[in-house]
């Protein structure tokens, strides 16, 4: 095995299939993955619990994001809101770039791996899809979990952390320069992830 890094940076909004093709492309290369998101799920849970946002993030750890319950949409907003403050964010970047840089390859998904945490990253995607199919998608997830909401507060859900994500000043979402735009709106999970699969295997070193 090359102990050469290679990163492979998955940035985009909420639902958009980035966990899917993350975890779909670590598991057809052998490579490790991480779910940004988690971590700052992670420290939204700690201050709904009554901790100060940066307090939080300082003392995380890699076990909490193993212990589950954190893919609630109440988190999710917690989540986004944390992620606005810039020592929240700091706290946590030596965490993502040591992981981005292991041996054997990495696979980050998130929205700012391709600009902020590994703009190295061998491969940047950025995969998006509309907010209405977004909201869809994450409306079924829920819904199939038992959750009562409705379409609509899915929708403006999305809408919300879409806008607090995309604008805040430190990190804000965005594509790379040089990031791949894959848009899964009318694509197939299987389509989009294949797709995603072609990119990365014309760049992998062939000892990897
Ligand atoms: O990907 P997710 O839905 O689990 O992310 C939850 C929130 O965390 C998201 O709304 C914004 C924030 N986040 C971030 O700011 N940067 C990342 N790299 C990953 C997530």
């Amino acid at each position: 095995m090359s102990d050469t890094p290679f990163t492979v940076a998955i940035d985009g909004p909420a639902a958009a299939g980035k966990g899917t093709i993350s975890k779909g492309i670590a598991s057809q290369f052998g490579f490790a993955h991480l779910d940004t998101g988690l971590l700052y799920r992670a420290v939204g849970r700690r201050t709904l619990r009554g901790m100060a946002p940066v307090e939080a993030a300082q003392a995380l750890t890699a076990e909490e994001l193993e212990q589950g319950g954190l893919r609630t949409a109440e988190i999710a907003q917690a989540a986004s809101k944390v992620a606005v403050i810039a020592e929240v964010r700091a706290a946590l970047v030596e965490f993502q770039r040591t992981f981005a840089r292991r041996t054997g390859g990495a696979v980050l998904d998130g929205r700012d791996i391709g600009t902020v945490i590994c703009p190295e990253a061998e491969v940047k995607l950025f995969v998006t899809a509309s907010p209405e199919v977004r909201a869809e998608r994450r409306y079924l997830e829920l819904a199939a979990k038992g959750s009562d909401v409705t379409r609509e507060q899915v929708l403006s859900d999305v809408r919300e952390r879409d806008a607090r994500d995309a604008e805040r000043s430190t990190a804000p979402m965005k594509p790379a320069d040089d990031a791949v735009l894959l848009d899964t709106s009318d694509l197939s999970i299987e389509t989009a992830l294949a797709k995603a699969v072609e990119i990365v295997e014309k760049v992998r070193p062939a000892n990897l």
